[in-house]
């Protein structure tokens, strides 16, 4: 397994270029198998989770082929409507075709994605939006088996509690739908609306993505489409907050201020200075010490919870005490006993950790767990005195498109060692 090596110390100064969203990118794979022609996708980031994507759109049927970020899928044919447990595994979001395969071809057969890392992450919201949809569900030998033989419904659909991919899956599978579906509670995630933006592209009709209540009016069938991914929030802030930390002068380029609102008031709060030099651009400078700030995870417009691993590495150098509070994920702080190995002072209280800074961070040997708990210790890596060497950086290729070339570029002393 790789390594990753970094020699702390050193402020990241300079501009950085943001990549497509993987969480944007991986729906708007799976919405191509809802039409027999060719789509083509712009700004999709070269990572393991949508190489694992491709890989099962392959499987099922479509053609595929990418040139660098520009990807082109046509799913003439849907030869086999299912996505085995070897793709599953190793991406739940895999999950995502259930929707499209069951709108597209009246069948599925998914295998249910088990937990991860940060918690036990099941399906059953996806699984009874469908049933309301008219789609009859059962589950056998780790399987979903979703059939809907004479098409799906529109019906009126209350999420129990807001999921992104439960509403993006369930939208894919509302817009081949027979009369109009209603989605209530669903995500109002930006990738929820980018979602919507290529479907309406294909020929969708959606109103509301973005809020709350979204309202679908099915149509028979959809066509192809060009359609360029938004850029990655959570990449932005991840970058944002290794500036901060690293008391450097950083400027993200290539990003959405908008979708940030949240991250840029506690950047602040903290005393990180956060300007927009332009539209698509913000820029973090430290200039006296960080402060102290509570943070507690919600659904979009709230606090990410991608961003929480990352946030809660800056406030191990705040003075004073800081609580973080994770309310989605109920296993998110796999992060806080490496980052304590190398120094930071946190206290887990069920799903409050509580951080006292500030306190000198060393490098030292610490292990991802996760995707964004590896992307919290490189950052607290850059900001450590001495070498930490990070293992299973598989974990965060899955969701940073060239990290080490990125953080290199604007200062950092950081490298690959190849196993
Ligand atoms: C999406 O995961 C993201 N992944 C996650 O990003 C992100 O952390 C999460 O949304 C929350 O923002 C993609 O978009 C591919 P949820 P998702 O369904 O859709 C529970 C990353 O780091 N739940 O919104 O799987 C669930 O267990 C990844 O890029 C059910 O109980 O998250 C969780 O506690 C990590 N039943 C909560 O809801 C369901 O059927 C929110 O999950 C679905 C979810």
């Amino acid at each position: 397994m790789d390594k990753l090596l970094i020699e702390g110390g050193v402020p990241l100064v300079g501009e950085i270029a943001v990549s497509g969203s993987k969480n944007s990118a991986l729906p708007a794979l799976a919405a191509c198998l809802l039409t027999a022609e060719p789509v083509i996708l712009n700004r999709i980031p070269q990572v393991r989770d949508i190489g694992t994507m491709l890989d099962l759109i392959g499987h099922v049927g479509a053609t595929v082929s990418s040139e660098g970020g520009r990807v082109t899928i046509c799913a003439g044919r849907i030869e086999h409507p299912e996505a085995p447990y070897e793709l599953v595994k190793t991406m739940r979001a895999s999950s995502l075709v259930l929707g499209p395969l069951v709108g597209r071809c009246g069948r599925a057969r998914v295998s249910l994605p088990g937990g991860c890392a940060i918690g036990a992450r099941p399906i059953n919201l996806h699984v009874s939006g469908l049933e309301q949809l008219g789609a009859k569900v059962r589950q056998e030998h780790g399987y979903i088996e979703a059939e809907a033989p004479h098409g799906l419904r529109g019906a009126h659909v209350q999420f129990d509690r807001i999921s992104v991919t439960g509403t993006e899956d369930l939208l894919m599978a509302a817009v081949l739908a027979r009369g109009e579906t209603v989605i209530e509670n669903a995500a109002r995630e930006p990738e929820v609306a980018d979602l919507a933006a290529l479907l309406t592209t294909m020929g969708a009709k959606i109103e509301g993505a973005g809020t709350s209540t979204i309202r679908v009016q099915g149509v028979a069938k959809l066509g192809g489409a060009e359609h360029t991914i938004i850029p990655d929030r959570i990449e932005t802030g991840t970058f944002l907050i290794g500036g901060a930390l690293t008391g450097g002068d950083l400027t993200v380029r290539g990003c959405v201020p908008e979708h940030l609102r949240a991250l840029i008031a506690k950047l602040q709060q903290a005393g990180v200075e956060v300007t927009e030099p332009a539209p698509d651009a913000l820029r973090v400078r430290v200039t006296g010490r960080l402060k102290n700030v509570d943070i507690t995870t919600e659904e979009h417009p709230g606090f990410a919870t991608d961003l929480q691993a990352q946030f809660m590495a800056l406030m191990t150098q705040a003075a004073g005490i800081s609580f973080v509070t994770e309310t989605i994920f109920e296993n998110r702080f796999m992060h806080a006993q490496e980052l304590a190995r190398m120094g930071a002072n946190i206290r887990l209280e069920g799903r409050q950790a509580i951080v006292a800074g500030p306190t000198p961070l060393s490098g030292a040997q610490v292990i991802a767990s996760d995707l964004r708990a590896s992307a919290s210790l490189v950052l607290a890596g850059l900001a450590a005195k001495g070498e930490t060497a990070i293992d299973r950086v598989y974990h965060i290729d899955r969701g940073y498109e060239n990290i080490e070339a990125k953080l290199a570029g604007v200062g950092a002393r950081i490298r690959r060692v190849r196993s």
